[in-house]
């Protein structure tokens, strides 16, 4: 019990102990030193603990004591134990990346100083390290000189941000101050391989199934650019009013990069929003070898790049970025007051006024300073390093006659199954495989149905992974099935 307030700031400030801070610090950070090594290394018995829920449960005590209780060291140990270790080579499961461990430091740092970038005031070097990155990947996507946008937490808020702006924009009335009219009929013709978030931003907005046009995909899972035009007369005599088209670049089950150009042309044509969702595959812009994947992303209205995917980033770190300017006022488009509308124009600096999000963390700083730090060709390397090594897993999988792959992969994505052993149900079979797999932890890596065909699906995200890792994989895969 604090008796009185000179026991309560003394206990404050313990808590706010400079060298107590120190000590702990470095404690931690070696732990985590000598985490980052033995995981890296293959040291660690295995990638994801083969822990299930109601077991973990029995880990965590549910309640927390009134007063001081645990050392920090121990609990960044423990976590550090029971985490998925996406450090480790054979770490190849969903697209979350082991980032760079500077980020982390730097991450640290936004962490202590707590900058929020909702206005100037409160986080004035991140806000101006936020709008140089904005100019800094618009001119990579192509964009010109009026082009915008903010960084918000995820590609699902990413893509639900540019499709606000896209209905205020494309819906004929103001809908941000009338409210959604149930005549109206709005529709957004997405990719039947879109990521869910792009279907749940539509109907979070309230469009309804209806709202969700679905357009085929062709052999190589990419949005069927051949299809548009009969889809979108189906839709506009169904008496919907088509707004946008919202392609994939790349699409999350396959890794495939939708036809920009084509999909660009038509919504020119249509008068429609044109929406990318470049949240895992327009880092791929930093790269020489493989930035054509995205041809014609620049007549793109909008786009969304995730930097917590192929940008080595700790989770979140997403830019959405608006061909027009105007355009990144419009998602939260304020119209119950025109002159606060006006303001937001004017406090371009504030971007609160263009984010879902009040309070967000300094997600800016990490990538700001990585840049700085490590230089762009870094960034393109490491593209070029996991597309390539994908390609020659693809190649060792096309040599390996009890393999089959979905499609060859564009980029860091692979889908592939396993054909012996005919007389199991050779879906399941894969199913089985994997669940054996990941509960003996020796690799990390998760599934996919395509087209009713069950597929084992990596994400080859780790720079540190190598053709041996992904070699052994396949023998893994043979002995355990
Ligand atoms: C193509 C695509 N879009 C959007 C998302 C959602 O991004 P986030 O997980 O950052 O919300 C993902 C996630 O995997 C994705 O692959």
């Amino acid at each position: 019990m604090l008796k009185n307030s000179t026991e309560k700031l003394n206990f404050f400030k313990q808590a706010f102990n400079s060298e107590e801070f120190r000590q702990n610090g470095h404690k931690i950070v070696d732990i985590l030193a000598d985490y980052m090594e033995k995981a890296s290394s293959g040291r660690l018995n295995y990638v994801l603990p083969p822990i299930e829920p109601d077991e973990m449960m029995n880990l965590w005590d549910g309640e927390f004591s009134a007063e001081p209780g645990k050392a920090p060291d121990e609990m960044v140990k423990k976590v550090v134990k029971y985490s998925n270790h996406l450090l480790h080579t054979k770490y190849i499961g969903h697209q979350v990346i082991s980032p760079l461990p500077l980020a982390a430091l730097f991450s640290l740092t936004g962490s202590l100083l707590n900058n929020s970038t909702a206005v100037y005031e409160m986080a004035p070097s991140v806000t101006i390290m936020e709008r140089n990155l904005i100019k800094w990947m618009s001119n990579l996507i192509g964009f010109r000189e009026n082009s915008d946008g903010i960084f918000t937490s995820g590609g699902t808020l990413g893509n639900l941000t540019a499709l606000l702006a896209a209905r205020q924009a494309k819906s004929g009335y103001d809908i941000w101050t009338e409210g959604s009219k149930d005549s109206a009929g709005l529709a957004v013709m997405v990719s039947e391989q879109c990521h869910y978030s792009v279907k749940r931003a539509l109907q979070v907005m309230g469009m309804g199934e209806t709202g969700v046009v679905t357009v085929p995909c062709d052999e190589a899972y990419c949005l069927d650019t051949e299809k548009l035009e009969e889809i979108y007369e189906k839709a506009i005599n169904e008496g919907k009013k088509v707004i946008a088209v919202a392609a994939s670049a790349c699409s999350t089950a396959t890794g495939s990069y939708d036809d920009l150009e084509k999909i660009g042309e038509f919504c020119g044509q249509k008068g429609l929003w044109f929406h990318v969702d470049g949240a895992h595959g327009a880092s791929a812009l930093l790269s020489e070898k493989y930035k054509g994947l995205l041809n014609g992303i620049h007549r793109a209205d909008s786009v969304v790049w995730d930097a917590h995917k192929m940008m080595l980033m700790p989770a979140l770190s997403t830019a959405v970025l608006f061909k027009n300017s105007e355009s990144s006022y419009e998602a939260f488009s304020q119209k119950a007051s025109y002159l606060f509308e006006k303001e937001a124009r004017e406090e371009w600096y504030n971007m609160a006024h263009r984010t879902m999000e009040c309070t967000k963390p300094m997600m800016a700083f990490n990538l700001y300073a990585c840049l700085s730090v490590y230089g762009t060709k870094f960034f393109g390397d490491y593209i070029d390093h996991v597309y390539d090594l994908t390609k020659e897993f693809a190649e060792v999988i096309n040599q390996s006659p009890d393999f089959e792959l979905a499609i060859e992969p564009e980029g860091n994505i692979i889908c592939f199954r396993y054909l012996k052993n005919r007389d199991e149900d050779i879906n399941e079979l894969q199913f089985k495989i994997r669940k054996k797999i990941i509960s003996e932890g020796s690799f990390y890596l998760v599934q996919t149905v395509l087209r009713n065909k069950a597929y084992l699906r990596c994400t080859i995200i780790n720079p540190l992974t190598t053709i041996k890792d992904l070699k052994e994989l396949l023998d893994k895969v043979r002995e355990v099935a």
